[in-house]
This record gives C-alpha cells, structure tokens and sequence, in this order.
C-alpha cells in the first residue's frame, strides 16, 4: 500500500491501523514483508539507534540516511519520514525543502510535531505542493523542553478541547492523520469521534483508528527504558546476548569456524606449501 487514501480508508471501514517504526534496511524488509500499513522513520532513531538521550541532536541530512535505507527495504510499504527538530520551525521555505528532501529519499510522507500558525500554513504549502503530512499532537518530545519533561497531556475536559481544537485545525490544513502520544485513552476517545481523519495513537489507548510504537520497543531490543505503553512481542536482547556469548565461547574454545564454514585449499597446493 503506498496511497494516504489507505489509511481514510481503514478508518472509515472500522479497520484498525497498524503502524511501526524503523531506521534499517533489514528491519524495513521484515515490516515490509508483514504489510505493515505505514513505517515511520522516526526521530527516535536519535535515542534508539544513535544513543543520544532525547530527539533534539539529530539533522535532516542523518535522518535522510536512515530513510534511504528503509526505502531499499520497504519497496512496497508507505513511508513516513519525521521531520527532526527544527529542520522545519524556521521558515516555510526551510520547511518545504527539507520535506521535498524527504520525498526524494524514498518517504511518501512527512511527520510534523505541533501546531501553530507556523506550522498549519507549512502542512498547507507542503499539501498543495504533493507532499501528505502527518500531525503529531498530544506529547511532543521535540517540544519536551517545554512542555517541562515527559508527560501524560489531555488530562482536563479543558486541555482535551485545546489538543481537539489543535487535531481540527491540522485536518482542516491537510494533514491525512494525526498521532496522538501519552494520554488517557478516553481524551482520545473524544478527539478521534470529533475528527474526520484517522488517528494514530501511541500510549493514547485503543480508541484512535490505529497505532504505532517503536518497534525496538516490542522487541524488547532498546532496553534503556520501557514506557508503560509498550507490550513486548520478544526478548532480542537476551536473544541477542546469549547468541553472542555463545559465539565468544567457541570462539575461545576453538570450535568455531568449523570445517562447514571454513574453505579448502587443493591437495595439490597444498603439497607444495607442505602442510
Ligand atoms: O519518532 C518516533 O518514533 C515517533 C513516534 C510517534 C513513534 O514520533
């Protein structure tokens, strides 16, 4: 699937969206493989993949590397590119290029955190211009400094109305969904009924039209911390240790490379080396 029209689709059909994360070719073939309906190339590839401690230290040329790299794999899946911090909040025109930069390194889409004047006449040029935009409304790590840490939003009936009125303006400048992140589900419950475009939840329950969550998260690979949201589907970094313990040991024991992985060398060669 590679069209927004999708994803209006599923939710008009009461079909859940299903949505996950990657930065890499080989998990972008695995999502793609499953007919994930969307992979986000997020930025937090920042904390996950590069190991800094928040979003903000990751450009859009980095970023652009990882969404080349998930394109390869992912050839049939659509792809969403997140716009990093301030790659987009300086000017439409700073905007409009670096979304065109996603585009042409394989997303069909780009991700924009927030909403204000700045930003909805962003989604609009970037709509007429042909590239589909997903909100992002609720928690904003790239807004985290601001918003004073990691926090549940949409607590009060007052709260929910402005995170609504905000969700409203996007659609209404064009975006094709919105994700919603960390808060009560019932907030998002009211937001997703008052909205015609879908929803995409992370930590936000299970009344949005879908969800998403980092993948390296359900596989229990990115071990640092674990949200509440997240359910792990595996354990890779047990998985992974115990693999490459094992593969020290026979290494040190002198087991591995056995004849099946190793070459042979001709007798007649080998004759005249004398061994
Ligand atoms: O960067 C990210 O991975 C996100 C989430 C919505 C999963 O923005």
């Amino acid at each position: 699937m590679k069209s927004i029209s999708t994803f209006q689709r599923l939710k008009d059909n009461n079909e859940k969206i299903a949505m996950l994360t990657a930065y890499d070719y080989s998990t972008a073939q695995v999502l793609d493989k499953a007919e994930i309906n969307g992979i986000l190339v997020g930025d937090s590839l920042a904390m996950v993949a590069l190991g800094y401690k928040d979003t903000y230290n990751i450009s859009i040329d980095e970023m652009l590397i990882f969404v080349k790299a998930v394109a390869r794999g992912a050839k049939n899946s659509f792809i969403i590119g997140d716009m990093p911090f301030m790659s987009y909040n300086l000017s439409l025109e700073q905007g409009l290029e670096n979304a065109c930069k996603m585009i042409k390194a394989g997303a069909s889409a780009i991700k924009l955190e927030g909403c204000n004047e700045h930003i909805l006449a962003l989604v609009k040029r970037c709509v007429e211009s042909g590239v589909p935009v997903l909100g992002h409304l609720g928690f904003t790590p790239q807004l985290m400094n601001t918003i004073g840490g990691y926090k549940i939003q949409g607590k009060t009936s007052d709260k929910i109305e402005q995170i609504l009125a905000s969700a409203q303006k996007l659609e209404e400048a064009g975006c094709f969904a919105i994700v919603l992140e960390l808060m009560p589900e019932e907030s998002a419950k009211y937001i997703t009924e008052n909205l015609r475009i879908p929803t995409i939840g992370i930590g936000a329950g299970k009344y949005c039209s879908g969800q998403i969550v980092v993948t390296d998260d359900i596989l229990g690979k990115f071990t640092d911390f674990t949200p509440k949201f997240v359910k792990k589907y595996a354990n890779l970094h047990d998985t992974v240790l115990n693999s490459i313990e094992a593969y020290k040991l026979e290494v040190k024991e002198e087991v591995f490379p056995s004849e099946k992985e190793s070459f042979k060398l001709d007798e007649k060669e080998r004759g005249k080396l004398k061994i």
